[in-house]
């Protein structure tokens, strides 16, 4: 569907650890608006400061809300946490591409990849994949146990999850790099999104072992302004296949989500 302004009721606002909350909007026909890897801009604060939205992505959707999971990082989610159950709140949405779902081949495996923030977006992506019957493994990395902010939702996941902590006290020890054998990539697809040492990290390992015939996705976070293509603040640097040059592109309109094998880091 098209982006819109609405102003939206908090239906429920909770914590879930001390720096992680998590936010249940009304909007009717959440599950039919938005797809996985969306995201809503969100008016953090009733008064000026901070003035400018922040973003947020789809954590889980139903026919009448959908959930956004967020860090308390800075005076924006700050100001975010202090909103009540009841109250208004202003929302842009939905916004960006998402990951395309579409392009999954007969018998192609597929691996979904989050970490940190990122942990949203791939478990929606993993709840509507679900809904079509198509089988995954999610990898899914954490700091630490007590960071892991959804484990009930991860529990109730129908497809493979596994867990990693980079200090070994939940999970299997380490990045989500070390667990996985990048030889299985041989006919996958992987959708990926997490900080952007994570996904440059994937996309690297994945070109040293020099497979070709894998498809990979990254949802990408980038710093965003307006959200809406207008700022320009969230430039992306990425290969144009037909001459071998490179073009800038949005995060917010053009993504978030791109084939990693065409992003140029800069
Ligand atoms: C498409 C998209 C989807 C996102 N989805 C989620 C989500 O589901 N849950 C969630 O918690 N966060 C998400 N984020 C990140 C979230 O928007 C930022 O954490 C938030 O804007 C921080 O606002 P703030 O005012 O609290 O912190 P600020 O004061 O703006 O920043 C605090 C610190 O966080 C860093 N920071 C801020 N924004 C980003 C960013 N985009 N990437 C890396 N570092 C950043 C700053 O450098 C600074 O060090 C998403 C970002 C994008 C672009
Ligand atoms: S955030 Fe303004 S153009 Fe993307």
């Amino acid at each position: 569907m098209t982006k819109q302004l609405r102003n939206c009721r908090i239906l429920a606002h909770k914590e879930l650890t001390p720096n992680n909350l998590s936010m249940q909007v009304e909007w009717l026909n959440a599950d039919q608006d938005f797809q996985p890897a969306q995201f809503v801009q969100v008016e953090t604060s009733t008064t000026l400061d901070p003035l400018i939205r922040r973003p947020f992505s789809i954590f889980d959707t139903d026919p009448y809300s959908f959930t956004i999971t967020y860090k308390k990082i800075g005076a924006g989610t700050q100001a975010l946490s202090t909103r009540k159950k009841g109250d208004t709140i202003s929302i842009i949405g939905p916004l960006g591409n998402f990951y395309p779902i579409h392009k999954i081949k007969n018998n192609q495996k597929v691996l979904i990849v989050g970490g940190g923030t990122g942990i949203a977006s791939v478990h929606y992506l993993a709840k509507v994949l679900e809904k079509k019957n198509i089988n995954y493994t999610l990898l899914i990395g954490f700091s630490r146990c007590t960071d892991i902010f959804c484990e009930p939702e991860l529990q109730d996941l129908k497809g493979e999850v596994i867990i990693t902590t980079n200090d070994g006290s939940k999970g299997k020890k380490g990045f989500v790099t070390e667990h996985f054998n990048f030889h299985d990539l041989n006919n996958s697809i992987i959708f990926i999104c997490g900080p952007e040492p994570m996904t440059r990290a994937w996309q690297k390992k994945s070109e040293l072992i020099g497979i070709q015939n894998y498809d990979i996705y990254a949802s990408l976070e980038e710093y965003m302004g307006c959200g809406l293509g207008i700022c320009n603040g969230c430039v992306v640097k990425v290969k144009i296949k037909k001459n071998d040059q490179f073009d800038f592109k949005c995060v917010c309109t053009n993504g978030p989500v791109f084939n990693l094998k065409d992003i140029i880091w800069t």
